[in-house]
């Protein structure tokens, strides 16, 4: 176990790369399951969320090396159809396994990850779109059996909600599924993009890209590609809040700001300077700040809605802002209970149902808090950063989860972050 000890006051200046978004490059890995032979990712990021999908490819019977920021996975003709719990529970994106297994095998067994401090994180989607592709799916003994013996068959399915998991397992079924497939209410974020692309350099035919609907031609086999990551929006964003807190100036290279159009929408109405640019690493954005921040309100929604990402972020945000903000969450019924860590740093924070409303403060003071999830942990290093004194975030094997090298970048921008051992081994 680590932690990290934050000592507040810097003004983060200069310039970071942002690399390819974690919630893109697990499920590319997934899709490669789906073609037989050699797939190449490019800008994969360096996470242990990677090490763990990884992993679990290999015990699916791939062959996975990684070079920097490229993965190789060399699939065979069979694949195994058993993803088991001790990989899965690591990570939930290990579900989006299920899909390209049925496709491929016509079966899959998949442990089923379980929720999280975030929430309840429900599968109803992904198994009734399966189903509605002719698969039997049951769940038994704490796996998704699903068993498709003579294959799939297109089929019109409508989304409750634009889920992104139920959207990108349908997905990549279908796209080997006999027939047509048209899915409605689609998650429409750029990592959604992202395997669509990838997709349809695999031989897949996918009309819709983009919109609400997927309009999916099954194919009998698709090939091998070498395909590059979209950039990771949700570390980019978490680089412009961070610009924003510490009064700085920050160019994130590579990162898209089409991206984040209402994000930096909401951060230039808190005062901030937002503007393109070109870095060693190519072009991206700057977004600097003098002064203190305006309070801002938030609704998070799936894309192009605020995305429940970058929530612990705004809050973190708002607690140190001019003003009183109301941030409503719309995602995740439990993604506030970080915010009880924050109130340790002295946020003024209270929560009502899925709204929470926070008074700023001039300044929060350091103290010992824990990282719950990804987010929660990053949103707490911000705080951090803007604290009085010292500030030591446990569990820091969440953050190590979504954001590369993030220590080492922090302390490239001028912050004092030192990465220790963490004495007490019960945290969570
Ligand atoms: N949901 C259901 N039933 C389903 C599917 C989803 O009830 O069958 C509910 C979930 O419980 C949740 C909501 O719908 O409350 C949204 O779930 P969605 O399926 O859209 O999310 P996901 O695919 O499980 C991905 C990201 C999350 C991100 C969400 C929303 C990955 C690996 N994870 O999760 O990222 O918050 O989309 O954008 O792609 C993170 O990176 O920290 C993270 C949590």
């Amino acid at each position: 176990m680590e932690r990290l000890r934050v000592t507040g006051g810097a003004s983060l200046r200069g310039s970071v790369r942002v690399s390819g978004a974690k919630n893109s490059a697990l499920k590319l890995m997934a899709a490669a399951l789906l073609a037989e032979g050699r797939t190449t990712l490019r800008d994969v990021p360096s996470i242990t969320d990677v090490q763990y999908m990884a992993e679990l490819l290999r015990r699916l019977g791939a062959e996975v090396s990684r070079d920097n920021g490229t993965v190789t996975i060399d699939v065979p003709e069979k694949v195994n159809h058993e993803a088991p719990y001790e990989l899965v529970r690591r990570l939930r994106a290990s579900i989006c396994v299920l899909g390209p297994l049925l496709a491929r095998c016509g079966s899959a067994d998949v442990a089923l990850p379980g929720g999280d401090a975030i929430g309840s994180r429900g599968l109803d989607m992904h198994i009734a779109g399966l189903r509605r592709l002719g698969a039997s799916v049951e769940v038994e003994h704490g796996y998704v059996v699903a068993r498709a013996p003579d294959g799939l068959k297109g089929a019109m399915i409508g989304l409750d909600f634009p889920s992104v998991g139920a959207t990108e397992n349908i997905l990549m079924a279908a796209a080997l599924a006999d027939g047509e497939t048209v899915i409605d209410n689609v998650a429409r974020e750029p990592e959604i993009l992202d395997i669509c692309h990838m997709l349809i350099s695999m031989g897949a035919k996918i009309e819709g890209v983009g919109t609400s609907t997927l309009h999916i031609d099954g194919v009998t086999g698709l090939e091998p590609v070498d395909h590059t990551t979209v950039p990771d929006r949700i570390v980019t964003g978490s680089w412009a809040v961070a610009a924003l807190m510490t009064r700085g100036d920050i160019t994130v290279t590579n990162g898209r700001a089409e991206h984040l159009e209402l994000v930096l929408d909401k951060l230039a109405g808190a005062g901030a300077v937002i503007e393109p640019a070109t870095g060693q690493d190519g072009v991206g954005l700057r977004v600097s700040m003098s002064g203190r921040p305006r309070a801002i309100d938030v609704v998070t929604l799936p894309y192009p809605g605020f995305p429940t990402d970058l929530q612990p972020m705004v809050v973190a945000l708002n607690a140190v802002s001019d003003g009183t903000a109301m941030i409503t969450e719309n995602v995740y019924e439990a993604r506030f209970m970080f915010v009880n860590e924050l109130a340790r740093l002295g946020a003024d924070v209270r929560i009502d149902g899925h709204h929470a409303v926070i008074r700023g403060r001039e300044t929060l003071s350091g103290a010992p808090v824990v990282a719950t999830d990804i987010r929660a942990g990053a949103g707490l290093v911000l705080a951090g950063l803007v604290a009085e004194g010292e500030t030591l975030v446990s569990a820091v094997h969440h953050i190590d989860r979504g954001y590369p090298d993030f220590v080492g970048q922090l302390n490239q921008l001028g912050a004092d972050v030192v990465r220790e051992p963490d004495p007490d081994q019960f945290q969570a």
